[in-house]
């Protein structure tokens, strides 16, 4: 497909059709402005210059935060001696780090590295080149004086010395705009074929931009669409019984006040600014308000209840009959009459008076429910009691009212439903929601969230399991905070529960590459001394979960919190799409080979980058197929027009290299809504995961839950309230594949009468037999706004003579945002006709 592409954009490039070629160019390296990447540009006479692709970025600076965090100032690329090309630049104004880069085209670079330079403040005007043994990277420092620092592999740098390499920048004129850059004389082939690698790249961006709204000018000519379906039952193959799985996530409030059944927000007064970005309001009282004169509230950290929750309220009661405390919740406490709702608080007083505590919830002035507490202890005391509410309310608030004038301190404040999922305290309605979707897996606690915001904000598996109030809650990447009251512990058990495979996913010793901790990105990692005991506690995290509680110490401890059965963990993920740097690589390897070392058994799933293409995908597969990693976990977020042109993906992928985990994938339309273009789009991708099932072991869309309000992303397969949950259409589409995985995949193959551009894309088949029941599913997806009429031949399925079958179909405009699907029963033969509906998803059971 991209040769395909290459030479239709040769083809459509006059200009390069010319038989006068001169043999060789001026080319200009420049970058328009910080967030634009690495432009170049040509001249036959080193003045004029004209642009190659218009706003074309040749890399782009990974370095630093999200979006408009990742800059490049004074780009300096030079081609070595070997005729690879090296590229440099500053990445900020007061960083002691430059970014370096490799190519040997200029078109195809290799992932960046970002090398420290010890003893100064800034790394500006940076420039590179190579003496044939080593390379030698100049730079201004903050002073304004020029250092060079020499390295043998463009990664491991010397201490800075004084330099005469100057800050070559030229100013030259590039379609009628003054650039600053640099300039070198290369031959014209090159630039030729940088011109080719532009145009298809438009080309193919114009394909992947294509989207349903335009379909009615699109086919206006295409009146009725008839394509032969062909299922040929002899001929068959083993596929993974794994394929449908779920990404859970700690984003959009999808842990804390999602499917943590937790009520009260902030029950361990733990909340920092630094969990919000230094927002001051986000604070150890949020959440939280005093009502009536007379108390007052100040947060202490002294004789904590544990030294992972050091924060909680000292509370002063001077006048109990105008004194309360109240929490706001997530959103309101949304109760219904009759349930039960268990409390537990922690409280010690620090004066010797006596009183009790009593606990409402009330909602617009009505009391719906009250209990009193015992006194508070002299040493931190926990108080259980069970509320039941008179009314069902959605915004009710928890109240504390003490009885008796005093002082004294209260932690750990909580109030559970009764009524959880197998009683292991997540929402039930969120689960069985999930549990629809007939998951396989689990993968958890997160893409970015599980690698970080920076090195100190690695996800920390040991931080999570034990007593709720042993854990210790960490600043969430998605800008909230985390109470880690859905730990490891939880993770496990919901897998157990909903008969998932669970796959945690541990950081590959690098945090986020979009990092803002200190706009630094993962390009530290964790330092190589310190390695080893991170190693460790991966080691450990399979020990938790496997070990014999007798004989080993995790065993133990997971025994100790209630589980002595062993969890049976198979899979491992490391890493989470990290930029695949040489700092990643040595700490990925190492985590790897410790794990394959000690536990054989395990099956590893490496990562290959952030995207489907691109540097860090090439280096992550190589890498892959280096090191015989066993698996590796994939992730894209594409427009529709990407999925309608790739529904051929993994038929050619390697079948003895890794399998592939599709970890995190979603359709993305402008707007990011989620409806029955996205839908079906992703439902035609399953059809391939499907047809592809030898190698792609397990897939998850993603993200998966999404809070109203409390949302950083967009699209999600599922959104809720505290009191209802929303199913998306793309839910919809996800739980009919989930509900219809097979183990054996039936050859399929459409035909389309019609040789009109576009249509063979939109539409799709898939068709799998789960051994085990018997049962048999063909799915088959129409994208087009016509109906389109499927003959359908299933004699090679031994269907001799007529019969019953099941049919859902979900379907609708291509916008609609609200289609469900429905049931009904159709006739199947031998031969017969079917029409699929404009814009559906069919799913015939036989
Ligand atoms: O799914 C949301 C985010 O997308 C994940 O955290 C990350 O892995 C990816 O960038």
């Amino acid at each position: 497909m991209k040769h395909l592409l290459l030479l239709a954009a040769l083809a459509l490039a006059p200009s390069l059709a010319r038989a006068n070629q001169p043999d060789s160019v001026w080319l200009m390296a420049y970058c328009a402005n910080p967030t634009a990447g690495l432009h170049l540009a040509y001249s036959g006479n080193g003045h004029e210059f004209t642009t190659i692709g218009q706003n074309h970025a040749f890399v782009k600076s990974d370095f630093g935060s999200w979006g408009g965090g990742k800059r490049m100032f004074d780009p300096h690329v030079a081609r070595l001696a070997d005729g690879t090309w090296a590229a440099v630049w500053a990445v900020g104004e007061k960083v002691n780090q430059f970014a370096v880069a490799t190519s040997t085209n200029l078109a195809d670079w290799m992932p960046q590295d970002y090398p420290y330079v010890q003893g100064v403040g800034s790394c500006l005007a940076p420039t590179v080149s190579h003496n044939g043994k080593q390379f030698a990277v100049a730079f201004t420092n903050e002073n304004g004086q020029r250092l060079e620092t020499l390295s043998p592999d463009f990664y491991h740098f010397a201490a800075p010395q004084p330099s005469q390499n100057a800050a070559v920048r030229t100013e030259r004129v590039v379609d009628g705009t003054k650039r600053q850059g640099t300039v070198v004389r290369v031959e014209w082939p090159l630039v030729k074929q940088l011109l080719a690698h532009t145009q298809a790249a438009q080309l193919r961006s114009q394909r992947y931009d294509e989207l349903a709204k335009d379909n009615e000018t699109r086919f206006a000519g295409l009146d009725e669409v008839k394509v032969d379906v062909h299922i040929d039952g002899n001929h068959t193959k083993p596929i993974t019984d794994k394929l449908i799985g779920i990404f859970f996530e700690d984003i959009n409030y999808a842990a804390d006040g999602g499917l943590y059944a937790e009520m009260v927000q902030n029950r361990d007064f733990e909340y920092a600014p630094s969990d919000r970005l230094g927002d001051k309001r986000w604070n150890a009282t949020h959440s939280w308000r005093l009502d009536g004169n007379g108390m007052a509230m100040h947060i202490a950290t002294n004789q904590p209840l544990h030294a992972n929750n050091p924060h909680h309220a000292v509370l002063a009661v001077s006048n109990p009959a105008d004194a309360a405390l109240e929490n706001a919740g997530f959103d309101g406490f949304a109760v219904r009459a009759g349930e039960q709702y268990d409390l537990s608080l922690f409280s010690r007083h620090l004066d010797g008076q006596r009183g009790k505590l009593r606990i409402s919830l009330v909602a617009d002035g009505r009391t719906l429910a009250t209990t009193t507490v015992g006194a508070p202890g002299k040493t931190w005391r926990q108080a259980k009691a069970t509320l039941r509410p008179s009314h069902t309310a959605p915004n009710a608030v928890l109240r504390i009212e003490p009885t008796a004038i005093g002082t004294f301190a209260l932690d750990m404040v909580s109030l559970f439903p009764r009524d959880t999922y197998k009683g292991h305290g997540l929402r039930r309605d969120l689960c069985e929601t999930l549990e629809a979707l007939n998951p396989k897996f689990m993968r958890f606690p997160g893409g970015c969230a599980a690698h970080g915001d920076g090195i100190h904000n690695i996800y920390n598996w040991k931080e999570t399991i034990g007593q709720p109030w042993e854990r210790k809650p960490a600043r969430n990447i998605w800008g909230y905070h985390q109470t880690r009251g859905l730990g490891y512990m939880e993770y496990f058990q919901l897998c157990e529960d909903m008969g998932m495979e669970p796959l945690p996913v541990v950081a590959a010793g690098v945090p986020c590459q979009n990092s803002s901790d200190r706009g630094h990105g993962q390009q530290g990692g964790i330092p190589m001394n310190e390695m080893p005991a991170y190693v460790q506690d991966v080691l450990d995290l399979i020990e938790w979960a496997n070990g014999d509680p007798r004989t080993t110490e995790w065993g133990r401890r997971r025994a100790q919190q209630g589980h002595p059965a062993p969890f049976n963990l198979k899979y491992v993920g490391i890493g989470n799409e990290d930029l695949i740097s040489k700092t990643f690589e040595e700490r990925y390897l190492m985590i790897i080979k410790a794990v394959e070392e000690r536990y054989p058994e395990i099956v590893v799933c490496g990562t290959v980058g952030p995207w489907c293409e691109g540097s860090d995908y090439e280096r992550g597969w190589q890498l892959a197929k280096q090191h015989n990693i066993d698996m590796v976990d994939e992730h894209y977020y594409q427009t529709p027009g990407w999925f309608i042109h790739n529904q051929n993906y993994y038929d050619h992928y390697d079948r003895n290299a890794s399998q592939v985990y599709l970890g995190e994938y979603a359709c993305h339309v402008p707007g990011r809504h989620n409806n029955i273009e996205t839908a079906l789009c992703e439902a035609m991708h399953i059809c391939g995961l499907e047809r592809n099932g030898d190698i792609v072991h397990m897939s998850s869309y993603a993200p998966l839950l999404a809070k109203d309000n409390h949302t950083q992303w967009r699209p999600d397969m599922i959104y809720f309230s505290n009191t209802d949950v929303r199913p998306t259409v793309g839910y919809h589409a996800q739980r009919m594949c989930g509900q219809s995985q097979g183990t054996t995949y039936i050859d399929s193959r459409l035909a389309p009468h019609t040789r009109h551009d576009g249509v063979r894309q939109r539409l799709a088949v898939s068709t799998v037999r789960d051994d085990a029941s018997g049962r048999t599913w063909i799915k088959l997806v129409n994208l087009l706004p016509r109906p389109v009429e499927a003959n359908l031949s299933l004699e090679a399925m031994g269907i001799d003579a007529p019969r019953k079958a099941r049919l859902t179909l979900l379907t609708g405009a291509h916008d609609d945002t609200q289609a469900t699907p429905t049931e009904s029963e159709i006739e199947v033969a031998a031969q017969f006709r079917h029409t699929l509906p404009p814009y559906s998803f069919s799913l015939v059971e036989l």
